[in-house]
């Protein structure tokens, strides 16, 4: 299999739409590399599928090449939803005009479809195809998709008061990718790694991972807002509870995707991107490909 990053940032891109921090005014500036919203391409035998579909879908496409196979049809044959939040999912809505393509994702994903405006999917082409947990389904021949659940919360627009920040259930999934005897896990949003999570991630050639933010108080930090990461639900990179420390004891290849804009992982000459890379860890970029 082969894996194309199509977008790396996390919602709301790079730059984002209303944000004048360092690194947004860096990338408008083209000092730094501009990033697309979360979303990952992945080709098995000349078939396609793609983990989430971006508000910047079309751009996406055509920045890999992605193209239709004839006069009309999808260049892809299935998306697969991990959570439902809007840098996930509102892509979809660039995809009508009646090519079939599937789209994978558990129950309570597939529900917030299941509203007027997603009918631009019209059923008899967009199969809604419902992920059971720990279960794979194989969205391309050949390729073997697992779903699990992560600590993870509603999307951000389904919150009704203080929401429980670290659920786990069907509403934030990551997926085990395998083909070929290779292993990949995506993880684009994850509010803790609990040991039993731990004991999943052991043997994956690749780990791409939930990169959002730096430190639990990034927002706070570059005066872009008050949430802390724990409230968005996306646990920090650094620190003794972070990701950097919980995945240090696996091999393998790790990446961290889905970056927010007000992380300071994003300045080239940043002191936290050379811990990153001290660490073992890469930082996802758009077009980078990867070959597990
Ligand atoms: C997230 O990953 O926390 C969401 O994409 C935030 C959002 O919906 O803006
Ligand atoms: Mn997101
Ligand atoms: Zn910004």
């Amino acid at each position: 299999m082969k894996l194309t990053i199509l977008g790396a940032a996390a919602g709301g891109g790079l730059p984002q739409w209303n944000c004048g921090c360092r690194n947004c005014a860096d990338a408008r500036a083209g000092r730094i590399p501009a990033m697309t919203q979360s979303s990952v391409a992945v080709t098995l035998d000349g078939q396609t599928a793609l983990l989430n579909a971006s508000p910047d879908i079309r751009a996406q496409l055509q920045a890999c090449g992605l193209a239709p196979p004839g006069l009309r049809g999808s260049p892809f044959a299935a998306v697969v939803l991990t959570n439902g939040d809007v840098d996930h999912l509102a892509g979809l809505l660039s995809l009508r005009e009646g090519s079939a393509f599937a789209v994978h994702a558990t129950p309570a994903t597939l529900d917030i479809l299941d509203q007027p405006i997603f009918r631009v999917l019209a059923p008899d082409h967009v199969r809604r195809a419902p992920i059971a947990l720990d279960r794979p389904f194989e969205p391309v021949p050949g390729l073997r998709i697992t779903a699990f659940a992560v600590p993870g919360k509603v999307a951000l627009y389904l919150e009704e008061g203080e929401p429980d920040t670290r659920l786990v259930g069907e509403q934030t999934v990551g997926l085990r990718l395998e083909a070929g005897g290779r292993c990949v896990l995506y993880i684009p949003g994850c509010a803790a790694i609990p040991d039993d999570l731990l004991a999943r991630m052991g043997d994956a050639d690749v780990i791409l991972f939930d990169g959002t933010v730096w430190a639990d108080d990034d927002m706070g930090r570059t005066g872009t807002g008050t949430k802390s990461g724990a409230r968005m639900g996306h646990m920090a990179m650094s620190g003794p509870a972070g990701s950097i420390a919980r995945l240090s004891g696996l091999g393998g290849r790790r990446v961290f995707l889905h970056v927010n804009n007000t992380n300071p992982v994003l300045q080239p000459a940043a002191p936290e991107r050379a811990a990153c890379q001290a660490a073992g860890w890469e930082i996802a970029f758009d077009g980078m490909e990867i070959a597990p």
